[in-house]
């Protein structure tokens, strides 16, 4: 955890590359999220070797979590099988509102991230309709906190890197570690050193018996896909750019065999 803060806030700010990478997918018409563009301030146009990178991103998790949320339960005198999600250093995700919208939403949806990143995302919960309906009319939410507390959906910070605080994010969210569970770890882990990895995934298998822990990640930065993204990062995150680009090789050398 002595990563300074500029670090700390260059890996936050790969969010916002993530957002306007995925809006500019849906421009394309690659992809549809009729939420992302809420949380994009300023629109980019990317080129089509990244639209289709975040096209086979979408399309990868969108056909594994369907799988699992479509798994149904053996005969009608059974009682629904309650289902979870758990999204680890989620962003400005908006999987939770287009499953709303799709009628596939599990019982309960948990989204973990920094805490300057889940203050923002909670005041535009807060603050824009589209995202604010879909959340129950008696959520509780707390920019301040960085947090939303409804039924069906949590919003939470968490540091990622310690492992005690995700155990405690358990409890505070109501997660049932009997209940079949989709962790979702999507770009996130590679941000992270190689110790904290194995933590987190050692942690999810001995806290859940039933599990999916869905792991993408950006490998081979020298590929032609790698060298878009990292030009974009460098474009937009100049002063922290080489720490991102450490995080990569870092992945590389620690799991050579990925
Ligand atoms: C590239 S974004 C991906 C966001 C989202 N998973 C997606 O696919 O759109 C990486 C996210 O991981 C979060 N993150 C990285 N390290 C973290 C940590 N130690 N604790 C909490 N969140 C972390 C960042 O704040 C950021 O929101």
């Amino acid at each position: 955890m002595e990563d300074s803060h500029s670090n700390t806030a260059a890996v936050q700010a790969t969010n916002d590359d993530a957002s306007a990478s995925k809006l500019s997918c849906v421009k394309k018409g690659y992809m549809k999220d009729d939420y992302i563009h809420l949380f994009v301030r300023r629109p980019v146009r990317r080129s089509p070797i990244i639209n289709r990178g975040y096209f086979a991103r979408w399309a990868a998790i969108r056909k594994l979590l369907y799988q699992f949320l479509d798994v149904e339960k053996k005969s009608d005198e059974d009682p629904p099988i309650k289902k979870q999600i758990l999204s680890l250093g989620a962003g400005f995700d908006t999987t939770y509102f287009q499953l709303q919208d799709e009628g596939k939403a599990p019982y309960l949806y948990v989204e973990v991230d920094f805490k300057e990143v889940t203050s923002k995302k909670a005041a535009l919960i807060e603050t824009c309709s589209p995202l604010r309906n879909k959340v129950d009319e008696t959520a509780v939410i707390s920019r301040e906190k960085g947090e939303v507390f409804s039924a069906h959906y949590k919003l939470l910070p968490a540091d990622l890197r310690d492992v005690q605080q995700l155990s405690a994010i358990i409890t505070h969210a109501g997660l049932d570690p009997s209940l079949p569970t989709f962790i979702i770890a999507e770009c996130v882990l590679i941000y992270l050193d190689p110790d904290s990895t194995r933590a987190i995934v050692g942690w999810a298998s001995q806290t859940f018996s039933t599990a999916i822990f869905f792991l993408y990640e950006q490998i081979h930065p020298d590929d032609a896909f790698g060298q878009q993204m990292i030009r974009n990062l460098e474009n937009e995150y100049i002063s922290h750019f080489h720490s991102i680009l450490g995080s990569f090789i870092k992945l590389e050398l620690s799991f050579p065999d990925i």
